[in-house]
């Protein structure tokens, strides 16, 4: 991972030389003093590339007559009074990706008068985020192509080390869950997965294994349904961090779909893109990753991550389209569609949750349904809940930290579309509303009292394209998320 030194001067004048520069000419200390060293290179420079301070935008000088460095880049921060924290990560985001595979190992940022206090640590956590890459099955990278960035020097900061401390916990577990998003499906299933967590106990997480032979002592008929037409067998891993000092305060429950990769069993998937069906984990990769972020940055709060964990394939003993099974909490559901296998893995994973935690609030992180990338696309994920306060909650918590929500309706209109003929419950409705629909199915298993949200993640933990604080693949969706709404709300 990047590591950041924050200093009052540049400890090598040799290193990248970042300065900032805002709208209509307003170039900070750092940039106005570069300008002067360079006898007004920097403004020249930025007038020649049209440079308009917009966030993240960058003017890039080599081998500048003047200063000692081979490069120095202006790069825009928007106007001086709009830079909040998520301004701020969104320089560094553009600074790390600028610079990644630049040939620079070290860069010095001057953020004098610009970026200052926990804003500088904002700044170094964005390019942090951004920088993060996952090499390990590339064995035959040029040297162009390797990263060569290892460092960053921020001048003119002043003190951030608080805010540098807890945003590290937090981009450890946005890192955390983009390697178990990434990792491929040989490598990555349910019994790895829980072998990739065991290290959190380091952290002071108390880990809960259950393994087949437990679950099907305690009647999870849905979730090893979807197991068993695979060779590899289920688990449930639950992660339980109390940082109150209390033993008697009720837990904040996740709960997170960890299909390690989804054929759709019997009701097959096309083979087209069926490869994207390695981050159906995606849910669980969150969960585990926000209670990375929580523990490590010590959160004082008490809150449990649990991931129901299978491999849906088809085979030989694989379920089929028809079969009727019996869900830990005694309904049944006929399996209509063996693709619609997120929601008959949660409703077992949540109802274990609840009898054996006990919670007031459950949250639920699932790439649940294609039909919610049809309506909100890759912008927001999908939010459905069950209580109005939970849901502002949840919604302040991802606008914060640029992990939007938009809530969908749920309802007793919907919830009828999914009774079966047969059974209590069928596992798919109609085509039309399929993502309300799931969610019904999963609100089904909430126990009366307890404040529920279901967040459809299935267009959000996977990007085609580069963002601001991730590259394209794993964007480790939801830990910031979480980590921002136990902050805000059960840290006292
Ligand atoms: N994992 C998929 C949902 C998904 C699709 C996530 C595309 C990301 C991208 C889920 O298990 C699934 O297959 N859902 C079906 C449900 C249908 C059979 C009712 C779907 O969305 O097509
Ligand atoms: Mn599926
Ligand atoms: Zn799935």
């Amino acid at each position: 991972m990047l590591s950041i030194t924050y200093a009052a001067s540049a400890a090598d004048a040799a290193a990248a030389l970042v300065v900032l520069a805002g709208p209509d000419g307003a170039l900070s200390a750092g940039a106005a003093a570069a300008d002067a060293a360079t006898g007004g290179a920097v403004k020249a420079a930025a007038r020649a590339a049209r440079f308009e301070g917009d966030v993240g935008s960058i003017v890039e000088l080599f081998a500048p007559a003047g200063l000692a460095t081979q490069r120095l880049l202006i790069v825009g921060t928007g106007p001086a009074d709009k830079i909040d924290a998520s301004v701020a990560e969104r320089i560094g985001g553009a600074i790390a990706a600028r610079l990644l595979t630049s040939g620079e190992t070290t860069a010095t940022v001057d953020v004098t008068g610009t970026v200052e206090g926990t804003l500088a640590a904002h700044l170094a956590h964005g390019a942090v985020l951004r920088s993060w890459r996952f090499d390990q099955y590339r064995t035959r990278l040029k040297d162009k192509q390797k990263p060569t960035l290892a460092g960053l020097t921020i001048i003119g900061g002043g003190d951030a080390a608080a805010t540098h401390e807890r945003l590290s916990g937090i981009a450890g577990g946005v890192a955390r869950t983009r390697t178990l998003v990434t990792l491929p499906p040989n490598i990555l299933y349910p019994e790895s997965f829980v072998e990739q967590a065991m290290d959190l106990a380091a952290l002071g997480v108390e880990l809960i294994i259950l393994d087949d032979a437990e679950m099907k002592r305690l009647g999870m008929g849905a979730l090893l349904g979807v197991a068993q037409g695979s060779v590899r067998p289920a688990r449930i891993l639950a992660m339980r961090w109390n940082g109150t000092g209390k033993d008697d305060v009720k837990p904040v429950v996740f709960v997170g779909k960890g299909v390690t990769f989804d054929t759709g069993g019997i009701s097959l998937k096309p083979p087209a893109g069926m490869e994207d069906m390695k981050w159906d984990m995606g849910g669980a990769g969150a969960v585990t990753g926000a209670m990375h972020a929580l523990a490590a940055r010590k959160a004082k709060a008490h809150v449990v991550g649990v991931v129901g964990l299978v491999e849906n394939m088809p085979d030989g003993n694989a379920q089929r389209p028809g079969d009727v099974v019996t869900t830990m909490n005694g309904q049944t559901v006929e399996v209509l569609n063996t693709d619609a296998e997120g929601r008959l893995v949660l409703c077992d994973a949540i109802w274990w949750a609840q009898e054996t935690f006990n919670p007031e609030i459950v949250v639920d992180l699932a790439t649940l349904t294609g039909a919610i990338i049809i309506s909100l696309g890759h912008e927001h994920a999908g939010m459905f809940c069950n209580d109005d306060g939970l849901a502002a909650q949840l919604a302040a918590a991802g606008s914060a930290v640029g992990e939007k929500l938009w809530r969908m309706p749920i309802g007793d209109a919907y919830d009828k579309l999914i009774d079966s003929d047969i059974a209590d419950i069928k596992n798919v409705g109609p085509r039309e509303g399929g993502s309300i629909t799931a969610a019904q199915f999963i609100g089904r298993f909430v126990k009366p009292g307890v404040k529920w949200a279901h967040l459809d993640v299935a267009g959000t933990v996977w990007a085609t394209k580069p963002g601001a604080l991730h590259d394209k693949g794993a964007t480790g969706f939801g830990v910031r998320l979480l980590d921002r709404f136990v902050a805000e709300n059960f840290e006292a």
